[in-house]
This record gives C-alpha cells, sequence and structure tokens, in this order.
C-alpha cells in the first residue's frame, strides 16, 4: 500500500543486497523529476543508473537490449536487484529485462506515474512492443516489491494524471457501481493527490484481488482487459502514426467502445455511458480518425494476443458494472460499428 515512509521502505530492500548490487533503471524524465528523491536515501554512483529514452515507442527490443547490455557492462549478477524507478513503460520493459537477465534478477517497481502506481506496476506483467504488437513479447515475473509513494506524483503531467484516471474509471466499472460512483465523484482536472489517496488504495486492491486470484489470466483477470481490446489497436496506430497516445487515452476510449459493445450485445445500460461522457468532452477530447484507419484498427484488433481464432475479435465485455464478461467473441461488423459510434461522438 502507500508509503508515508519512503526512504525507510528504500532502506529495507537495499539492506538485502551489496550496495554495489543495486541498479536504477529510468527514462529521460524521472532521471530528472524523480532520481533525486530515490538518491536521497541510495547515493548510488551514477554508473548504477541505467537511462533509457521515454516514450512508448522506445519500448522495443532494441531498448531491453541496451538495458541487458548495461547490466553485462556494469556487473549486474543474478542477485543483483534493479528498481524500475518510472511510469508503465519503464517498470514493463525493466520488469522483462531483469527476469531475463542471467535466468532473471529481482525487481522493485518504484511507480511514478498514476497509472503505473495503480495497475502497470503490480501484477507482474512485463514486455515490450514487437512487430507492431502492443506487448507482443514478455513475460509473467512478479517484482519482489512494489514502493508505492506519492511524493513522485507532483511533478506528473496533467495529460499523465489523465491517463491513470481512466485505468482507476477501469477498475471501478469492473468492480461495482460504488466504486465507480467513487470514482466518478473525483474531478480529474484536480491533481489533488490527498483526496486521491483513497481512491488509489481502492484501486490497488481491486487490481490485487483480481490479480492473486488468476495470476496467469485463465479467468477473471480477463476482466482487467475491458477497454483493452480496441484501447490497444488505437494505442499501437498511434505509435505507428507517430502521434503517440497515452496508454490511458486509448483505454478511455476503448472503454467506451467497448460499452457501446456491450449495450448492443448484453443490453448493457446506457446510462452509464452518458455518466462518462462529460469526461471525453471536458478532458480527453475527442479522438479522430480516418475510414483509412478503421480498416487498420480492425487488422490490429486480429493480432491481438487475446483472440483464439482468427476469425474474430476476442473482447472483455460489461453486462452491467461489476458484471464482466469475458470471451466475448464479436466480428468485424460489429466492432466497426463500435468504432464508428466512437469516431462519431
Ligand atoms: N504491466 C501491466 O499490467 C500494464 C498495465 C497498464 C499499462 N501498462 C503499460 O504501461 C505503459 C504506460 O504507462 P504510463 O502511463 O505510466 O506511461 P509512461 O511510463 O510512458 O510515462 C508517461 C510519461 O510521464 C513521464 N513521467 C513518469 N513519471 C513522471 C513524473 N513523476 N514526473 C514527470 N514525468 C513523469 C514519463 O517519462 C513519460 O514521458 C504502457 O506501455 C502500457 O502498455 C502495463
Ligand atoms: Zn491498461
Amino acid at each position: 500500500m502507500i508509503t508515508h515512509d519512503l526512504d525507510l521502505a528504500l532502506r529495507e530492500v537495499v539492506a538485502m543486497v551489496p550496495r554495489e548490487q543495486v541498479f536504477v533503471l529510468v527514462d529521460d524524465n524521472t532521471l530528472t523529476h524523480c532520481l533525486p528523491l530515490l538518491q536521497r536515501t541510495l547515493f548510488l554512483p551514477l554508473s548504477q543508473v541505467c537511462t533509457i529514452p521515454c516514450g512508448d515507442e522506445n519500448k522495443t527490443l532494441a531498448t531491453v537490449e541496451k538495458v541487458w547490455q548495461f547490466l553485462f557492462d556494469h556487473g549486474a549478477t543474478r542477485h543483483s536487484v534493479l528498481f524500475n524507478l518510472g511510469g508503465g513503460y519503464v517498470s514493463d520493459l525493466g520488469g522483462f529485462a531483469a527476469s531475463t537477465f542471467k535466468r532473471g534478477m529481482k525487481y522493485v517497481n518504484v511507480p511514478t506515474t498514476l497509472l503505473a502506481a495503480i495497475d502497470a506496476a503490480l501484477g507482474g506483467k512485463t514486455g515490450f512492443n514487437y512487430y507492431g504488437i502492443k506487448n507482443g513479447i514478455g513475460l509473467f515475473a512478479k517484482p519482489e516489491r512494489v514502493i508505492l509513494s506519492l511524493e513522485f506524483m507532483k511533478t506528473l503531467p496533467a495529460k499523465e494524471f489523465l491517463s491513470g484516471y481512466a485505468e482507476m474509471l477501469k477498475h471501478a466499472l469492473i468492480s461495482s457501481p460504488l466504486e465507480l460512483n467513487r470514482v466518478l465523484g473525483y474531478d480529474p482536472g484536480k491533481t489533488d493527490l490527498e483526496e486521491l489517496e483513497f481512491l488509489i488504495e481502492r484501486s490497488v486492491v481491486i487490481k490485487n484481488y483480481i490479480v492473486e486470484n488468476d495470476p496467469t489470466e485463465t479467468g477473471i483477470r480477463k476482466s482487467l482487459n475491458f477497454g483493452h481490446t480496441i484501447g490497444h489497436a488505437l494505442e499501437q496506430h498511434s505509435i505507428d502514426t507517430g502521434e503517440v497516445m497515452p496508454h490511458g487515452y486509448a483505454v478511455f476510449y476503448g472503454m467506451l467502445a467497448e460499452m457501446y459493445l456491450s449495450h448492443i450485445r448484453l443490453g448493457f445500460k446506457k446510462e452509464v455511458i452518458t455518466q462518462c461522457l462529460p469526461l471525453l468532452y471536458e478532458y480527453y477530447g475527442r479522438p479522430v480518425c480516418s475510414c483509412k484507419d478503421l480498416q487498420q484498427l480492425v487488422l490490429l484488433m486480429h493480432h491481438d494476443k487475446k483472440n483464439t481464432s482468427t476469425h474474430s475479435i476476442n473482447l472483455t465485455l460489461l453486462q452491467a458494472v461489476g458484471n464482466c464478461r469475458i470471451d466475448q467473441e464479436c466480428s468485424d461488423t460489429e466492432v466497426l460499428e463500435a468504432l464508428d459510434w466512437l469516431f462519431a461522438l
């Protein structure tokens, strides 16, 4: 859970390994904004800090190789520990690099974005984008520990804050009407961290409960994929076209379209969509897309890891708030109808 004593939490981890075996992975932004908070306790030489360029377009095998090479060049062993100091990009990529390095070294996630704090840093999914597929290569490998401190989030840009809020909304939608009212009752334009503390804790509880009950995603964990089939296609398409969309924005749009699909297939109440729409108009903005993009998006969804057949697209939908229906096979026509609806909003 959230720690109010970051220094103590860090000291507890480094007490377990020799100082020269502690490594930190940062991106350009967390190097500037977050590393100083970690260094207050760790005082590591910069030779133990590996910096990678920020942005999901760099979540590639080439960047993983840079991390592996850095670890080899600086004497890391299987008994070393890697601190992933950053958002989901750093924890996904660093978690993968660490858990494959010399058959696996320990890693600790120190999330610095709201999205990573409530989602990406938890649950042990690691990986990188490959062959045009979001997180196309990866493995399940749990972090040794997650150190969650709100101190890091003080420098988070508003856009990244909104990105994390979208995943909180997802946790609420798959959980219960009570959680949904709580999250919708918070104004994400305020970035009030104190008020947010309770909501973060609730979101972490929801994610951890689901992951603990289905660590390898054979059942209930698929509920976390709500909004992500269409969301991942939108996100990958934005990477391919060079206008990278934050993960949470793509998930927000994906959830709207998948709520629409839930409505036409399962009778999900349209009023819930109406409750969420002010967020689109006030904060996220309408997604833009051309007819050519629609076909490309459907093509990307056919490559989604969740599919079990080449003929249909596998989605997690909602019968009602808190009532998920996993493994819903949808046709291209249904998905295109949902995309048409989304882009006409
Ligand atoms: N493993 C999982 O279960 C899981 C779940 C959700 C998302 N993800 C992955 O997470 C990634 C998205 O994560 P994200 O939204 O955290 O994005 P991110 O890691 O790319 O961070 C967003 C931006 O904020 C900057 N930043 C991070 N912390 C900052 C801080 N404290 N102050 C100022 N700037 C800061 C980063 O440098 C980056 O530019 C995607 O790759 C997605 O696939 C993984
Ligand atoms: Zn996500």
